[in-house]
């Protein structure tokens, strides 16, 4: 058997895999050559997805399978060599085509069905072996086709198994994630080892608007790509949390290859990209991340043309006081220079630095807080507030192509961000005694729109500023 029509290495190896599984399931293979061809020839042909309806194919030449049911489904997935079918990669994708191409279904390995069955009003056939998808093409077998309803499945299964209660203390902290949330604003935490860094980002989502359908099907359809769906659960229901390892490549990070696939910064989309130990990150990686942030998404190009992922993301960043962790520690001593100290933070460019705009220290908590019995606010009631500011930059944004007031542009802050003078004199007060930048200033301008909109206010008040400057840390250099 040979495969034409730029097939990769797994397409090639298809034909071992289709003629075993041929054999081994007691059907007849032609003992004839057979060539396979994969038309359009130009475009090139990938993964292990063909494999069923090669070997459909090989059947309905000879004779064994109805010609013209072949023709009314789009058919997927890999075939191991005793003739069950096994999962593939981007069966949401190819359902969501299959629909707009007017298939009346999909056969997919069950293992996939309800992924694919997220894009309703199609039929998803679920198939486990290859005699059963032959059958079920000559109509001498039913299979149920897979529904999911996905309105019910978000309603019902869109709740966190970890929740702001279990954080003990910190109430600054989570004041600070709780503006984050509501104004879409990326930030950074800044404290020593075991500080409670990764736990508090963790719970981040938990706190954010609930995921909208549209939202849960585009984040379950990346995850898709590659995928890294469980089985049973066909959609994504709650906000994604990655958290890369500081030794990532660019390419992880934003994605690439050969045939560009997704990188962190979109199996994120909608959720919260955490970056622990934020100065360890080569510093190239950190680089590539700027335009993503700015633009919500992706592109990569290739030879073969440019692809456009989705990247709609809150960054968070984590990073300790110094090289060794402890210059903020109440107790512990920390031999760090001045210079150690510069250089360590300094590796987090001014440019990246320039999207974050909160910064947060997370201290150590005393004994005596840890371990008092009581309890924190609840995360859905902070999301409350949370999506209560929301609605209001809504409203704010309904005419432009932004949602939040992180994204505001230099004529939006005109617009929207008018201090009165009593936040005026606050605002130029710590532009000149803290020294602070013009992009410090914008920065301040956005945050301190959010703190009003959490408080219901119209207009932004000297406090509202006032609290805004206190998460300028690093650019009031008292931090180095
Ligand atoms: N405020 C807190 N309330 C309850 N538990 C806490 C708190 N802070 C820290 N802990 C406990 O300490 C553990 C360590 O916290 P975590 O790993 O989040 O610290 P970190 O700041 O990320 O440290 P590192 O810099 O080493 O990554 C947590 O798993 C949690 O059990
Ligand atoms: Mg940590
Ligand atoms: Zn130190």
């Amino acid at each position: 058997m040979s495969i034409v029509g730029l097939p990769d290495t797994a397409v090639k190896e298809s034909s071992e895999r289709v003629s075993a599984a041929i054999k081994n399931t007691k059907l007849d293979l032609p003992l004839r050559k057979i060539t396979v061809n994969l038309a359009p020839a130009n475009i090139k042909k990938e993964g292990s997805a063909f494999d069923l309806p090669i070997a459909l194919g090989i059947l309905a030449a000879n004779g064994l399978i109805k010609q013209d049911n072949l023709s009314k489904y789009i058919i997927l997935g890999e075939l191991s060599l005793d003739g069950r079918i096994r999962p593939i990669k981007g069966a949401l994708s190819m359902a969501a085509m299959a629909k707009k191409e007017g298939f009346h279904g999909l056969l997919v390995p069950l293992e996939n069905s309800a992924e694919a069955a997220v894009v309703n009003a199609l039929n998803i056939y679920p198939v486990e072996t290859l005699p059963q998808a032959m059958e079920f093409l000559n109509g001498t077998t039913q299979i149920e086709p897979r529904r999911i309803d996905t309105q019910e499945e978000l309603f019902n299964g869109s709740s966190y198994e970890i929740d702001f209660t279990d954080v003990k203390g910190q109430h600054h902290v989570k004041r600070a994630l709780e503006i984050a949330a509501a104004g879409g604003h990326n930030i950074l935490l800044m404290g020593p080892p075991g500080s409670g860094k990764s736990m508090l980002a963790k719970r981040i989502p938990t706190i954010l608007p609930s995921l909208t359908l549209q939202e849960a099907i585009e984040t379950t359809q990346i995850h898709s790509v590659l995928g890294l769906l469980k089985n049973s659960s066909g959609l994504l229901l709650t906000r994604p949390f990655r958290s890369p390892h500081h030794t990532i490549s660019d390419a992880g990070l934003i994605g690439g290859g050969r045939t560009p696939q997704p990188g962190e910064i979109s199996l994120s989309h909608n959720g919260v990209l955490f970056l622990d130990e934020m100065p360890e990150f080569k510093r190239n990686v950190l680089e590539v991340l700027r335009q993503p942030l700015e633009e919500r998404s992706v592109s990569i190009s290739r030879a073969s043309g440019s692809l456009t992922y989705p990247a709609n993301i809150m960054l968070v960043g984590a990073l300790n006081s110094c090289p060794c962790g402890f210059k903020s520690h109440p107790r512990k001593e920390c031999h760090c220079t001045p210079i150690q100290i510069k250089k360590y933070l300094s590796k987090i460019s001014g440019p990246l630095l320039d999207r974050i705009d909160i910064h947060i220290e997370v201290p150590s908590i005393e004994y005596k807080e840890f371990s008092s019995n009581s309890v924190g606010e609840a995360s859905s009631k902070i999301r409350e507030r949370v999506e209560k500011a929301r609605k209001i930059q809504l409203e704010r944004f309904k005419n432009s192509k932004i949602y939040c007031n992180c994204n505001m542009t230099t004529r939006q802050l005109k617009t929207h961000c008018h201090l009165e003078e009593s936040s005026q004199k606050i605002m130029a007060l710590a532009m000149d005694k803290l020294g602070l930048s013009a992009r410090a200033h914008d920065r301040i301008l956005k945050v301190s729109r959010t703190i009003a909109d959490l408080g219901s206010e119209e207009s932004i008040r000297s406090e509202h500023v006032a609290e805004a400057i206190q998460y300028r840390s690093l650019d009031m250099g008292n931090w180095a």
